[in-house]
């Protein structure tokens, strides 16, 4: 049987997956549970989750700024990689930016995180700048990227 895959919203009952998630994919980078909570109450932030099989494997976080949504966030469990879900995540963020009306989208990466931008990439995300030293506490270089929507459908 074909996997099944859907995207769903997530609300304050996902929270205790997304931290723990947090902490075991970003470690000391994480953001804690009550940056998670907070978010989650913040209008203009809305978070998504990828289910594979009936199971929540992945999630992501954007902002939109009334012209440009921001990805925020994107991690998919380590056991669930390599076999669409984040790709999946992404294509329903760049859906979401269209019905927004968003002209772009923007978020940063780690300089050393290849997986990371060999997605963006082929969604046609471009890298626009250096953010040096971003990431703390790990002191690594953040790479901006950003796809530009324009009118195209
Ligand atoms: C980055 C991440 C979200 C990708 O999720 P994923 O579910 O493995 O991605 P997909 O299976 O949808 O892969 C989509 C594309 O990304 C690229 N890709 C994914 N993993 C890759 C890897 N390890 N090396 C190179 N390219 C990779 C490929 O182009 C792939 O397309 P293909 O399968 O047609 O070759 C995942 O690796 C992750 O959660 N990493 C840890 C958290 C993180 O770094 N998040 C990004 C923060 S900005």
């Amino acid at each position: 049987m074909t996997a099944v895959r859907r995207i769903r919203d997530l609300g304050p009952a996902d929270l205790d997956w997304v931290a723990e998630q947090e902490e075991a994919i970003f470690g000391p980078a994480a953001w804690s549970r009550a940056m998670i909570e907070e978010d989650f109450r913040f209008p203009r932030k809305r978070h998504i989750g990828v289910e594979d099989d009936g199971a929540l494997v992945g999630y992501g976080m954007t902002s939109f700024d009334g012209e440009a949504l921001h990805v925020l966030n994107l991690a998919v469990r380590a056991d669930a990689r390599n076999r669409g879900n984040g790709a999946a995540l992404l294509t329903a963020m760049v859906e979401q930016a269209r019905e927004l009306g968003a002209s772009e989208m923007w978020l940063e990466v780690r300089v050393d995180n290849e997986a990371a931008h060999t997605l963006y990439e082929s969604f046609g995300f471009v890298p626009v700048r250096i953010r040096p030293r971003y990431y703390q506490p790990e002191d690594v270089d953040g790479l901006v990227m950003r796809l530009q929507l324009g009118d195209q459908a």
